[in-house]
């Protein structure tokens, strides 16, 4: 079996997206192939009570803002990554936005998913603002109070296998 190296890279705040990746992380573990998680942080992180009412994270969210992150990957090490982030106001959370946009046009694979409290397709969304960028995006999936969909895990399997052959 050929073997995936897989970059599994999210931002959390609250901690339900670090534990949908965790689930993620020990499903694809459990095929074989070899996955890096990677949680990212913006170097000035929000304070973490009343999110809804802090103004810096409004304001970024809103305007699409880039933000400053560490960021420790060497994507070419990888076949594929996995991204996932939290919903903020109908939109993906400006560390992540920041972070795709610093590979723009380098045609990496990509599966991404959301997390949220409300189903709305977010995951779309992100999809095509990773397409834009120039991502090759193959699968991607919303998570609603932190449930993964049996099906979409199902689908993340299968595409990680196909990819493989
Ligand atoms: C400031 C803020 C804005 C949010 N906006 C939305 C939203 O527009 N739609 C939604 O379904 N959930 C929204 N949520 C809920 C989060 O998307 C959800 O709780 C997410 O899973 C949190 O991920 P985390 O625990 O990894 O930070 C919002 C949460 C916060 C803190």
């Amino acid at each position: 079996m050929i073997v995936m190296r897989i970059a599994l890279v999210y931002y959390s705040k609250t901690g339900r997206t670090r534990r949908v990746a965790q689930c993620i992380y020990e499903s694809v573990k459990s095929l074989g192939h070899i996955i890096d998680m990677y949680e990212l942080r913006a170097r000035r992180e929000y304070m973490p009570y009343l999110l809804h009412l802090n103004p810096r994270l409004l304001y970024d969210t809103l305007i699409k803002r880039k933000v400053d992150i560490e960021v420790k990957i060497d994507v070419d090490k990888y076949n594929c990554l996995i991204i996932g982030s939290p919903i903020w106001y109908n939109t993906i959370t400006p560390v992540i936005r920041t972070f795709i946009e610093l590979f723009r046009g380098k045609r990496l694979k990509v599966i991404c998913f959301t997390t949220s409290d409300l189903q709305m397709n977010y995951s779309l969304r992100f999809r095509k603002e990773l397409e834009e960028l120039g991502y090759e995006v193959l699968y991607n999936f919303d998570t609603v109070k932190g449930k993964i969909r049996e099906e979409d895990m199902k689908r993340l399997v299968e595409i990680i296998r196909r990819e493989v052959l």
